[in-house]
């Protein structure tokens, strides 16, 4: 190939970037490498419906089959991209990539949607079969399988890949625990007071959950995993073990190629990275916070990935960037579905509305006053109220919140006049 948009990354920013540049009009050849042998696939099923075996693995897949080569996107699927190299005489942001196989591809615009892989645990016994990551299809695959005869599972980390498989497992039957380094669980993402839920929400179900537990190694017997031992020295015993704590944004060729890093690929709020000729999109990013504009965060959702990704097309072709998105996010854990919309991070009031133990009710962040996001639980209602706040630029008075008996959508006002602080 030569010339055009060479996209390394072929997951949902990927896809995403290739297909706004179609939408946006731009007729150059675009090149889509991806490591995976499978096309572009939604990952949200993969701890969830397809883990259970309620999904099949072409319902997965982004796009028809024929999606690529009737928009003239060329799918480099089972590539991986280990070199990259701009061109020191070339018009600025052209150059080359190379595969592990040996491929070459020439471009003159380059992004890197390259995602990020799962953290692994560097302890004694980490080898061991049975010993299991879930991130991309084939781990689901496998740990699907796996799961059908195992009876005694372990799962280190109560984040949301830990309690969305942890709850499948149990729902299959199994002895489920979850080992939690923290002192509660999710405690990335949301407030205690849905960390709480949780906990209790899971203990409902017949899952043990062991907080502030570190892992110390794993116990084994002709190489198959027959035990988790904890810090304390105690050991659950287990046929299979699912470690979810959490991921690493892969930033090895932006490195490569002098691009700023700080926790990811830094990225402004056109997705552009330190040389503007270079975007990058979707888990491999920090990125101003798109609210604030205060600091940098990383943002591990398909709502990042698709916004930034839009946003990057529109930076190569140098167009208008699109209207900033409000974030949201989603985690179903068996019948426990809650949805995020805005970013909670530096809140400094909370408001519940209704009764966590209903397993039916919202939390909603303030800073200052300010509405900034909400956790909502089998509660969709608030959920797209406060997402269309945020979208509007409203707000729900945190006074009037509370009050479950009240429509949230019927308590939307015109955000209040910044308060001089005192
Ligand atoms: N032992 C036990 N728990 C640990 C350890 C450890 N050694 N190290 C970290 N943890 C815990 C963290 O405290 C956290 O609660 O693992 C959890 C990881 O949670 P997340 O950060 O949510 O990451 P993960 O669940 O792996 O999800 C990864 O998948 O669904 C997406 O959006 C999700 O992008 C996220 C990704």
């Amino acid at each position: 190939m030569s010339g055009g948009t060479l996209i390394v990354g072929a997951s949902q920013a990927g896809l995403q970037l290739a297909v706004s540049l179609r939408q946006l009009g731009d007729t150059e050849p675009i090149t889509l490498v991806g490591e995976e042998v499978h096309p572009p696939y939604q990952r949200p099923p993969l701890s969830k419906d397809f883990l259970a075996g309620e999904t099949d693995p072409e319902s997965l897949a982004l796009r028809a089959p024929s999606y690529y080569a009737d928009a003239a996107i060329d799918l480099v699927s089972g590539e991986c991209v280990t070199e990259v190299a701009l061109s020191p005489s070339g018009p600025p942001g052209s150059g080359t990539a190379t595969t592990s196989s040996g491929r070459g591809f020439a471009f003159d615009r380059l992004a890197l949607t390259v995602g990020a892989g799962p953290r692994r645990l560097a302890v004694p016994g980490a080898e061991l079969d049975g010993v299991r990551y879930l991130r991309d299809r084939d781990d689901a695959a496998a740990l699907r399988q796996h799961l059908g005869s195992a009876s005694r599972v372990v799962v280190v980390g109560g984040g949301f890949i830990g309690l969305e498989a942890a709850a499948v497992a149990r729902a299959l039957g199994k002895d489920v625990t979850v080992v939690e380094a923290a002192d509660r669980l999710i405690s990335r993402a949301v407030a205690p007071v849905v960390s709480e839920f949780y906990l209790r929400a899971h203990l409902r179900r017949g899952t043990r959950v062991l907080l502030s537990a570190g892992v110390a190694g794993f116990e084994g017997v002709q190489g198959r995993v027959t035990g988790v031992r904890l810090g304390d020295g105690t050991t659950l015993p287990a046929d299979l073990v699912l470690v979810g704590v959490g991921v690493l944004p892969r930033t090895e060729l932006a490195r490569r190629l002098g691009l700023e890093c700080d926790r990811g690929i830094v990225v402004d709020g056109r997705a552009r990275t330190s040389d503007p000729h270079i975007v990058a999109a979707g888990d491999c990013t920090v990125q101003p916070h798109p609210v604030t504009g205060l600091g940098r965060v990383r943002l591990e959702s398909v709502q990042n990935a698709v916004a930034q990704a839009t946003a990057a097309a529109a930076s190569l072709l140098g167009r208008p960037a699109p209207q900033p998105a409000v974030p949201w996010f989603w985690s179903y854990q068996g019948d426990l579905k809650l949805q995020i919309a805005g970013l909670s991070g530096g809140y400094d009031q909370h408001v519940v509305r209704g009764e966590p133990d209903s397993e039916r009710f919202s939390v909603l962040y303030y800073r200052q006053g300010e509405l900034l996001a909400i956790d909502a639980v089998n509660s969709p209602a608030d959920y797209m109220a406060v997402r269309k706040a945020l979208a509007q630029g409203a707000t729900v008075p945190a006074g009037a919140a509370g009050d479950h008996g009240t429509p949230l959508k019927s308590l939307l006002t015109a955000r209040p006049a910044a308060v001089p602080s005192s």
